[in-house]
């Protein structure tokens, strides 16, 4: 693993940014994974500047997002649909052809997983995948417990993340209890991995991914075992972390 360490959320997002547009400007058709939350917010938008100031091209690029939620309208506001098309994709130049997310309201997810997997296939697999992680380490909607050879499927949301991510909903009997996420598979056979972590509430995930055992209870700490992953920390994020970090 490589970490960077950075002082704030600004230079968490900028340097997430310019990894993406590296990978883009040495391979114009990219297959990128892409992530929501909270924490890439700031990613997008210093995409958004590059590609207004012609740092970036998305013409090529062909996106597949990790997850999504099921039974949310595509345009529900907390769909991860209606999300990407608000920090990413209306701002840019990406062929709409070239955008997949899974779409949880099918009328057969099963079967949608499977669709979702062979596209990917298909594409040659993920050149790059972003990350963000869940104050329980999931990673996707990859929950605690998870099975290491899972490829995209549909995932009951842990209560630790529905309360989590009830902060951008009403209520939390509006957060949706299932979800569609590729698995752990699919992610560790993406080429490169960037994981991205914000503020003191990930710094136990934080330190257990890079410190712990590698444990289905921790989901992300399945990332030691890939080749090439860089994990971008701010300061609170990185705090429980007790080795030297390169900065
Ligand atoms: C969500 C997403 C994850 C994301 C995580 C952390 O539930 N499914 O992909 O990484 O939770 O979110 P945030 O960045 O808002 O803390």
């Amino acid at each position: 693993m490589r970490i960077i360490k950075v002082k704030d959320y600004q230079e968490l997002s900028l340097t997430a940014a310019r990894l993406i547009a590296s990978q883009v400007l040495l391979k114009e058709n990219s297959v990128i994974g892409l992530a929501t939350g909270s924490t890439p917010e700031g990613m997008y938008k210093e995409l958004v500047k590059m590609y207004e100031n012609n740092l970036v091209n998305f013409e090529g690029v062909i996106s597949f997002n990790l997850d999504e939620y099921v039974g949310l309208e595509e345009n529900h506001k907390e769909s991860y649909s209606y999300y990407m098309k608000d920090r990413l994709f209306s701002h840019v130049n990406i062929n709409e052809d070239n955008i997949h997310i899974p779409n949880g309201n099918s009328s057969d997810i099963e079967e949608e997983c499977k669709n979702y997997e062979k596209l990917i296939e298909e594409h040659g697999g993920i050149d790059m995948q972003i990350l963000g992680i869940g104050r329980n380490g999931h990673i996707g909607f990859n929950e605690p417990d998870v099975k290491f050879e899972a490829v995209t499927h549909v995932v009951e949301l842990d209560e630790q993340t529905r309360k989590d991510n009830s902060r951008f909903f009403d209520s939390i009997d509006e957060v949706p209890t299932k979800a569609i996420s590729m698995g752990i598979k699919r992610i560790m056979q993406s080429k490169k991995i960037i994981l991205m972590a914000y503020g003191i509430e990930k710094a136990n995930a934080i330190f257990g991914m890079i410190n712990g055992k590698i444990d289905p209870k921790l989901p992300a700490s399945v990332l030691q075992l890939h080749p090439d992953v860089t994990v971008i920390l701010e300061e609170g994020s990185a705090s429980k972390l007790e080795f030297k970090v390169l900065v």
